[in-house]
This record gives structure tokens, sequence and C-alpha cells, in this order.
């Protein structure tokens, strides 16, 4: 089953969101030393449920009539300063309406100045007073998500030193299949050099801001996004048994590979014109997308982060193998004009964060997109997802998104850091 393995590491160092490894525990432990042992606080390990399935509502979407009609609040990130810094999980407790009221309004809460969430164990009790329900990561199963606290249910975020002069550009953490609610990123140490900036965006500006042209014509043709190339050249000097191998690599990832990614990816060979590429690639979604509780559309699109286009023209480097790319939903190219335009849009509504110790980015992740600016030094962010509030959970007997999906990934981050 070697070549199992292996295929799985070469798509595990591709899918999108790209390489989270494991991060170096003893700076880590530096950084933030829990303020109680995890089982005072009770173990997640094995028990953070599934993400969520992506709740999809874009049909009949007057894109140009829409536009004119989005109204938001300028602000996002909206301030939320600490009245003196020492307060408690009872604060958030108290102000938790207030708190989950901004965030729907505005898309983000820029917690600033707690002493709390300066440690791990500090920022769960946070979330947990604000009633906040863990779940996985969207790609959790792939292998690529390290946790910083797994027994908090808080991952790593990309503070990888060989990844620190990668640009991630904006995205929401979703697939096609699942998306987080929310997400609380928190910063435990700011990059120790420079940069490392956090970066939101609000989906609702960008897809008021689009051309209208540009955005019907996304919204009519769809998106397709590939997130791995698996470059088969060696197959092509196999003479007559080039087909048949071609075929059988194809299916073997297909049928063994694929589904452990939970991303309902189709195995296409030559999308972006190499026919022995075989490419991994998500099925046809929407770019734009109705709030799942407002209703307001939404620009819910990763494009920003996945188009090789825009990749190749900032600092990125992500090995061939994981580098992603973004066809319209017939897997046609997309003119570099509209990139060019999604961009320009997309840097216009960018907020960048100096995050401080302690600082949290409450977000919604339907209403806002996320990014990273590059950095130098030693970097801990993390960030926590959740599925919704302990509420929704208790209102919703549907079980199907309980199911953890955690016995794949520790097996892959065993693999990859044995491998790598
Ligand atoms: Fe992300």
């Amino acid at each position: 089953m070697k070549e199992v393995a292996f295929f799985f590491a070469l798509i595990a160092t591709a899918a999108r969101g790209f390489v989270a490894l494991q991060s170096s525990p003893q700076s880590r432990l530096q950084a933030a030393t829990l303020e109680s042992p995890s089982e005072q606080r009770g173990d997640l390990t094995g028990a953070i449920p599934d993400c969520p399935e992506t709740v999809w509502n874009f049909e009949n979407l007057d894109v140009k009539a829409e536009q004119k009609k989005v109204s938001v609040p300028a602000e996002c990130p909206v301030e939320w300063q600490a009245p003196t810094g020492t307060e408690g999980p009872e604060y958030f407790a108290a102000q938790r309406d207030a708190i989950m009221e901004k965030l729907l309004a505005h898309g983000c809460v820029w917690l600033r100045g707690f002493d709390l969430t300066k440690r791990e164990g500090g920022f769960r009790s946070m979330y947990e007073a604000l009633r906040l329900d863990p779940c996985l990561d969207p790609i959790h199963t792939s292998g690529l998500r390290a946790f910083a606290s797994q027994s908090d249910a808080i991952y790593e975020e990309v503070n990888k030193e060989s990844l620190s002069q990668h640009y991630i550009g904006l995205h929401q953490e979703s697939t096609h299949k699942k998306t987080a609610k929310y997400g609380a990123f928190v910063c435990f140490k700011p990059a120790t050099v420079k940069g490392g900036e956090f970066l939101i965006a609000d989906a609702a500006k960008i897809f008021r801001d689009l051309d209208p042209g540009v955005a019907q014509r996304f919204y009519d043709r769809q998106i397709r996004i590939s997130v791995s190339n698996l470059d088969m050249d060696f197959l092509a000097a196999a003479g007559p048994l080039r087909e048949p191998l071609m075929d059988g690599a194809k299916n073997l990832i297909d049928k063994l590979v694929a589904p452990k990614f939970d991303m309902d990816l189709e195995m296409i060979y030559g999308a972006d014109g190499k026919p022995m590429r075989l490419q991994a690639i998500e099925m046809t979604a929407s770019p734009i997308n109705r709030h799942p509780v407002t209703g307001v559309p939404l620009w819910f699109c990763n494009i920003h982060n996945h188009a090789r286009y825009l990749r190749d023209r900032r600092p990125c480097n992500v090995p061939e193998v994981g580098m992603t790319e973004v066809f319209f939903g017939d897997l046609s190219p997309i003119p570099a004009d509209d990139l060019d335009h999604i961009n320009k849009v997309s840097e216009a509504n960018i907020a960048h964060i100096p995050m401080q110790p302690g600082d949290v980015l409450l977000c919604d992740n339907y209403r806002v997109l996320h990014g990273r600016d590059i950095f130098e030094g030693d970097r801990y962010h993390a960030v926590t997802w959740f599925g919704g509030t302990v509420d929704d959970r208790e209102q919703d007997l549907d079980t199907s998104n309980s199911k953890p999906g955690d016995f794949l990934n520790k097996a892959i981050n065993k693999f990859l850091v044995d491998s790598f």
C-alpha cells in the first residue's frame, strides 16, 4: 500500500488551503502555557464533530439588482475593546448577545485587549462562554490541518517558517461540500520580525463592487477549483500501456484517495492543457451565494487565493503538486482581465489587521474572507472553527455532522511528519 500512501501524500501536500504540517511544539509551549490542565476543561480529542455541510442558496439571483441593494455597515471588522483587560469568561457570557449581534451585522468582531485569550485555555473559555460549538476544519480528513491544541479544538494557522513567504489570498474556509459557520482567529504571538498581518474582507462588499458584467459572467458560468496537480509524465514512455496505466492511476486515486478528502473531487487529465497532468477538481460551484441567515448575496469564492494567474504574481512557494487553479464551470480558462479585476476589487476591500497577543477575530465564515500576509520570524496564530452555536446543535437532532473524522487526519499527519 506504499503507493497509496504516496498518493495520499501528494494530494495531502497539495490540497487547498495547502500546507499546515506539524508545527514546532517547543516554541508553542513557550508562547502559550495552558492555564489549566486540559483534563480540567474536558479533553475534546476525538469528540469534535465534522464541519457542517455547505449551505448553498444561489439560484434565481438578479445579480445587477442585488449589487445595487447591498447595504452593510462600513466597519469590517468592528472593534470590541476590553474594558480593563482582566475580564474573565463571565464577561463574554454576559456580552454574548451583543457580540453575536455585531458579528451578524459586520461579519467580523475584533476582540482586543483581553488577557484571557493570550493562552489556549483562556481562548477556549472565551469561545465556550459565547456558546460557540467547535467543529473540524472542512478539509480536516485530508491530514493537512494540524492542531495547536487538539484537546481544546484549536488548530495551528499557517505559521510554518517554510511557508512564511507564501502570501495566503482571500478565501472562506469552505469546500463545495463543507463550510464552517464561524471561525475565531487568535494571536498568541505576532511575527517576531515583521509582517504576518491577518487579512479580512467583507464578501458582501466584494460582491457589491464587482463590475456587473464580470459578476454576471461568473454567476452564469460558475467555477471549478483544482486542488492538486499530479504530473504523470513518466507514463508517457509506457508505449501501448500508456492509456491503460493512465486510466489505472486515475481510478486508483479516484477510488482510494479522493473519497478520503470528503470534497467531491473529480480526477481529470489535461484540464489545464497538459495531457499527462491529472488534476483533482472540485464540482461546479456558484461564486455567489446568499448568506444562510441574512440572505445577503456574498462573493463566496476562493479564487483570490486559488487562481494560478494571481499566485504567479505574488509571493508563492507552493510546490507544483500543490498549485491550485480555478476554471469556469465548463473547465475553460478564466481570462486574465477578469482575474485582474477580481484581484483589484478584493484588495480594495482588504483590512490588514495587526493582531496583538490575545486579539481574536471572530468571523462569520460565509460573510468574510480571510488571508495572511507574508512574514519574517516566529509567529503563533491559531484558529477554532465552529459549526454554529451550542443552541443551534441542541435544537438540531440531525446527527449527520456529528461523526468525527479524525482518524485519517492523525494518520496522514504522522505520515507527513515521518516523510518530509
Ligand atoms: Fe483559511
